[in-house]
């Protein structure tokens, strides 16, 4: 990360959800992405946070996202469903689909709830942690734009497609793993891009299919673990895109081609009540004991500990609501101005430069 200030949760969410409705939010869409963004943030997923706010702003103010969509639950099943979201914002589609789904897990023991037509949702995180509050297990997955080499090619075909999982604790926050399925996400790029610093070559390649340290040639990333990642998120983008019947592969919409369009993705969430299968204290107790023993593995050379999967994100969310988050300074100038975006995504490819005002 750039140089930082350190900015108080109140005051990132609320230069925000600013930003947002001058773009042309409602105040309440606004509020829930300030929320998910803020979350991001504190949790330390920087390349998911307020780098991401001029973006959304531009989307927004071009049309590309639907400022007042008919959010609507489609009940297929007793535990299952479809959320039509009408391109409305991602952050706002998908919760309301997870606030559906765990109504629904609550009542049949478990919901399988597909997103038809979202935009961008984000860190998924956010929405697993919320089904793990009420004490059930989640699962997320998602489809995003055909940046990925697949293993043994040389042109993308799939997307970061990120999967969560969170299951509820017996003390403390619940137990949440997110990863985008290449082995870096485009934001680490982009950031070794501004500081002009090379990247591992096994991050990526470049326009010949040739892995490259070369941030600034980078023209595709590579799956994490090589045919493992690959098919993790051939997996995701089946449940997340084709089994709703949206574009899927290398035909799922760019992020920045069309600005003025909704993007049509999908989105994937299945969540079971652990109380259908066991006592759930008990199985939360059995989380609790899980980390404990992971805590206490000693750790190997060139380690401090070992943290349980996910941990270190949660152990930056408690401090940073605390103390304030690091925020790049370029993202708070941009926060603190008069500008609502930079127009400098529009028609701009999947490996364009981004970042606020850069
Ligand atoms: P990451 O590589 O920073 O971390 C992946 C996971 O590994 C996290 O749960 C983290 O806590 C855990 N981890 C990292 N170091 C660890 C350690 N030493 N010990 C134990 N656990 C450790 O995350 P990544 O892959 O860069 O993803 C960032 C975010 O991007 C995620 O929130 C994901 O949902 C989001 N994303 C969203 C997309 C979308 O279209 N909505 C697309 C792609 C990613």
């Amino acid at each position: 990360m750039e140089e930082t200030v350190i900015v108080k949760p109140e005051e990132l969410h609320h230069l925000i959800q600013k930003k947002l409705t001058a773009a042309g939010l409602s105040e309440k869409h606004a509020d829930i992405v300030a929320e998910h963004l803020v979350f991001a943030d504190a949790s330390g997923i920087h390349s998911h946070g307020a780098v991401r706010v001029d973006y959304y702003a531009e989307r927004i103010a071009k049309g590309g996202m639907n400022r007042t969509p008919e959010i609507t639950f489609e009940e297929t099943g007793p535990s299952s469903g479809i959320v039509h979201g009408q391109n409305g914002v991602g952050q706002v589609v998908v919760l309301e689909a997870t606030n559906y789904a765990i109504e629904m897990a609550k009542k049949s023991g478990i919901a399988a709830v597909g997103v038809r037509q979202t935009s961008h949702s984000g860190a998924l995180s956010y929405y697993v942690r919320k089904a793990a509050q009420e004490n059930l297990l989640a699962l997320s997955m998602c489809q995003s734009d055909p940046m990925v080499v697949p293993f043994g090619g040389k042109e993308n075909y799939f997307g970061t497609n990120p999967i969560a999982f969170a299951a509820p604790r017996k003390n403390g926050a619940p137990l949440v793993f997110d990863m985008a399925t290449t082995v870096q996400a485009w934001g680490k790029i982009l950031d070794a891009r501004s500081k002009n610093k090379n990247i591992p070559d096994n991050w990526a390649v470049d326009a010949s299919g040739k892995p490259t340290t070369n941030p600034h040639h980078v023209h595709g990333l590579l799956p994490i673990s090589g045919p493992k990642g690959f098919g993790l998120m051939m997996m995701a983008d089946i449940l997340s895109g084709m089994l709703l019947g949206l574009p899927f592969g290398k035909h799922v919409s760019s992020m920045y081609n069309d600005l003025t369009k909704g993007r049509d993705l999908g989105q994937f969430i299945l969540l079971i009540d652990p109380q259908r299968f066991t006592d759930l204290e008990q199985f939360k107790e059995s989380i609790e004991t899980m980390v404990t023993e992971l805590h206490e593995i000693p750790p190997a050379e060139g380690f401090q500990q070992v943290y349980y999967p996910g941990e270190i994100n949660q152990l930056n969310y408690e401090k940073y609501m605390k103390n304030g988050i690091p925020i790049e300074k370029n993202i708070y100038a941009y926060l603190l101005s008069d500008t609502v975006h930079f127009d400098q995504y529009s028609g701009a490819d999947a490996f364009a430069q981004s970042g606020t005002g850069k």
